[in-house]
């Protein structure tokens, strides 16, 4: 059932209770995995707007990511350049703490408007109420199935300060002239690179990276990397270390594994794809073999990224 206002999400949530009926949220779908087909109410929230005042932008949950973007580059507003042509809609953007070149959307997010599934009152949640972390905030813990993002509100800024730091950034950066460098250019660059290197979902179906990069502590890492030089890995602010799940994958030969339809991409090992008629159970059974082989070979446990809706 598509909702396009909070008082139709109000009384869909009340009219599923009536029956009974479980009710799963989807967004635009780009994000989550369908283990199985889904029973009772299916909530898709198509609420519109995008609230530009000041450095504060309120987006509603249906409005597409990658519209917001464009819109606050428009408006001469920077921070969400790095996050360009991400799939998938405002509302699930919390959820996953979309990031990507070195940005997290935690970064900018003031607060998160809700509705609890279950007694159908508003909710704000903080920045810190998200608990937000890679790739993971309260939305896929504790709150997982039990409100609907109806709004996010974020600040942004009205001073360019780029972040350029990625590798794929920084060896663009170096054949920019300076003053070629507005958030406008940085999102141009963040397109052509995803355009390159990931595979298109409206082209191939797919959930953009399927598993999370592995996070180690510096011994750890420091034992890796004498076994396994050319593993990538990037140091984050509590010392830990980041490493390239792709890499991972890639070395041990799996581009192209197939289960039925389902297959590790040839472009991008971290990414699974659908190439026809794959179910939710092709996806789960090939990344389980993917997972199994990455914990033989690297004794390492692989997480999965999207949302499994079971
Ligand atoms: N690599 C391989 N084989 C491949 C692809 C990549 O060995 O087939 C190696 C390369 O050495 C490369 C390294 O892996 O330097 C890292 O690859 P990439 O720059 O594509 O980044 P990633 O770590 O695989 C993460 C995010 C992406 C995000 C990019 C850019 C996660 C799980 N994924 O991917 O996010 O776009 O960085 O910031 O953190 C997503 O979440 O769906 C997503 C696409």
């Amino acid at each position: 059932m598509d909702v396009d206002s909070d008082a139709e999400i109000v009384e869909a949530l009340s009219y599923a209770r009536q029956h009974r009926w479980p009710v799963t949220v989807l967004g635009g779908g780009s994000n989550s995995v369908l283990a199985q087909d889904l029973a009772g109410l299916v909530i898709c929230v198509g609420t519109r707007g995008i609230d530009v005042t000041g450095e504060r932008v309120v987006a509603a949950a249906g409005e597409p990511w990658d519209k917001l973007v464009r819109q606050t580059i428009a408006a001469g507003l920077s921070g969400l350049e790095n996050l360009t042509l991400i799939p998938g809609l405002v509302g699930a953007a919390p959820i996953q703490n979309i990031g990507a070149y070195g940005v997290e959307l935690a970064a900018m997010v003031e607060t998160v408007h809700a509705i609890d599934m279950d007694t159908g009152q508003a909710l704000v949640l903080s920045n810190s109420d998200c608990q937000f972390g890679y790739r993971d905030s309260i939305f896929k813990q504790a709150l997982r199935q039990r409100v609907i993002i109806t709004r996010v509100c974020l600040r942004l800024n009205r001073d360019f300060s780029p972040q350029l730091d990625y590798a794929d950034l920084q060896r663009w950066q170096v054949l920019q002239a300076p003053e070629n460098i507005t958030a406008e250019q940085v999102s141009r660059a963040v397109a052509e690179i995803r355009q390159k290197k990931l595979p298109d979902p409206a082209v191939i179906g797919n959930a953009g990276s399927f598993f999370k990069n592995p996070q180690i502590d510096a011994d750890h890492w420091r034992q890796l990397q004498q076994d396994f030089p050319g593993l990538p890995a990037r140091e984050q602010a509590d010392g830990s270390w980041k490493l390239s799940a792709a890499w991972l994958i890639d070395s041990l030969g799996l581009k192209g594994l197939k289960v039925g339809d389902a297959a590790v991409s040839d472009q991008h090992a971290l990414v699974l794809v659908n190439s026809g008629k794959a179910t939710g159970q092709d996806i789960l059974v090939l990344a389980r073999q993917v997972q199994q082989q990455v914990m033989n070979r690297f004794n390492l446990p692989l997480e999965i990224e999207p949302v499994v809706v079971a």
